[in-house]
């Protein structure tokens, strides 16, 4: 059996939850592989809203077993939170949830140092999340970082040595911090890890799948906040695309199986960096209102645009997506025009080929469709689909060459038409 991976194509929040959860009654495991608690990936069901970090979504469909993988990275307080919130709720996962040995620890001194770093930058910060993300994913690629597996031997001395560092770091800034009691949350987040088993997943994930099961990954972010491929420097700190899920897990790029690139039917970005068909007007706004577009867990209102098919298209060739998922085509039911960028012009020439640097001089060039105005939220069936709805699915599967296997027309579960012949 193989691994089928589900990931996002755009600037993250696409929708990743909510279809994991739709998928998950067809896997034996669902497993996380890069990233960390900058995700919020929202699930709503039987009138409930559940907003997970850094536990995988499968947790709602049964017992099915959850790995959080090796690429993640952990910060213990922000977990013992999550899961104390989801054990309130009546979600005790402590027997179908694993953790990796070799997944990376978000320190107390990590974001303490995302928070620095972001300040010396002024006007040129990114908009991180404020989670420690880079700073961890720096520590593990300079081969300073902690594991989780290291909470098993010499923790103390390991975890002071490090803190030693970062503090030293920290002196070189004008920054001022209280390391003390974020510090107390982090160690009690340690204890409540230690709830959990810890796992090589790398073995426990390959002999799942020699044993016949099948594996859902499930990615965070997006395909163009890749820290390889992404609008650089404006970027997380890992590998959001299909690859990391092979070096995410531990798994062989032969046991990829389906790979579902999933889409809004629009677009969203939320944080700084270049947006080609970003809408800083009325239409931007309508979007963000009608779309509920503020952060899962910041609350950052995101900024909004036309869907962008050239971007769709480099995130499709990069990631070998198999089957498409299109999202919140609800938000779009009431416009009396849709517009998809389909090409770029870039130094006065056109291209559909996504360019280097789209900081500046991409122009985005339209096509236009017709509206659909008709709400489609209870829809059941492809078959009620309007006409002028089909029509702007054929062109976007027909310009990306891949199906569109799903189509979501709300935040519920149940807000979910699979497509038969895709
Ligand atoms: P993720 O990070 O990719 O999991 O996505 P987020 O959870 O951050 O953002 C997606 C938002 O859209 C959440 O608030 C979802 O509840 C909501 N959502 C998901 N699918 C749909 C849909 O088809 N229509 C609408 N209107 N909202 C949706
Ligand atoms: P999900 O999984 C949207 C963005 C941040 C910032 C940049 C770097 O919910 O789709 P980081 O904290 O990772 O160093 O921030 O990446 N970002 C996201 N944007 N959805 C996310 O996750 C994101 N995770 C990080 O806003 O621009
Ligand atoms: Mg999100």
């Amino acid at each position: 059996m193989k691994v089928d991976v589900l990931l996002g194509l755009q600037w993250g929040d696409e929708g990743k939850g909510k279809v994991v959860d739709v998928l998950t009654p067809s896997y034996s495991v669902v497993t996380r592989f890069q990233g960390g608690p900058n995700a919020g990936h929202t699930l709503e069901f039987e009138g409930q809203k559940y907003v997970l970090r850094s536990v995988p979504s499968g947790i709602f469909q049964g017992g099915k077993v959850n790995i959080i993988g090796n690429g993640v990275v952990l910060d213990p307080a922000l977990f013992k939170a999550e899961v104390e919130q989801l054990e309130a709720s009546g979600h005790d996962l402590t027997k179908r949830l694993f953790i990796s040995r070799k997944a990376h620890l978000i320190l107390p001194t990590h974001r303490l140092l995302d928070a620095a770093y972001e300040s010396a930058k002024g006007s040129g910060k990114i908009g991180t999340t404020g989670k420690g993300i880079g700073p961890t994913y720096t520590d593990k690629i300079s081969r300073n970082g902690l594991r989780v597996g290291d909470i098993e031997h010499n923790f103390k001395e390991k975890y002071d040595a490090a803190i030693a560092r970062h503090k030293e770091i920290l002196s070189h800034y004008d920054f001022k911090y209280d390391l003390e009691s974020i510090e107390k949350d982090w160690l009690a987040g340690i204890e409540k890890l230690k709830q959990y088993q810890f796992i090589d997943s790398e073995h426990f994930i390959n002999k799942t799948l020699a044993e016949g099961n099948r594996i859902l990954a499930e990615g965070a972010q997006g395909t163009m906040l890749d820290i390889n491929f992404g609008s650089y420097p404006f970027v997380t700190s890992s590998d959001t695309i299909c690859a990391g899920a092979c070096t995410g897990l531990g798994v062989a790029p032969n046991k990829i199986g389906d790979v579902f690139g999933i889409f809004k039917a629009y677009c969203t970005r939320v944080g700084s960096g270049p947006f080609p068909t970003e809408l800083n007007d009325a239409t931007g706004e309508e979007l963000r209102k009608l779309g509920h577009e503020f952060g899962a867990v910041t609350g950052r209102p995101r900024r909004c645009g036309w869907v962008d098919l050239v971007a769709l298209k480099y995130a499709v060739m990069l990631n070998g997506v198999t089957k498409l998922i299109m999202m919140k085509s609800d938000v779009l039911d009431g416009f009396d025009t849709i517009k998809a960028c389909v090409a770029y012009k870039v130094n006065g020439q056109e291209t559909q080929d996504f360019p280097f640097d789209i900081t500046e001089g991409v122009e985005p060039i339209y096509t236009e469709f017709d509206g659909w105005k008709t709400d489609m939220t209870k829809m059941t069936s492809e078959n009620e689909f309007p006409e002028e709805f089909n029509a702007y699915i054929d062109f976007i599967e027909q310009y990306l060459g891949v199906p569109i296997h799903i189509i979501s027309i709300g935040p519920d579960r149940d807000q979910t038409i699979v497509r038969s012949q895709n």
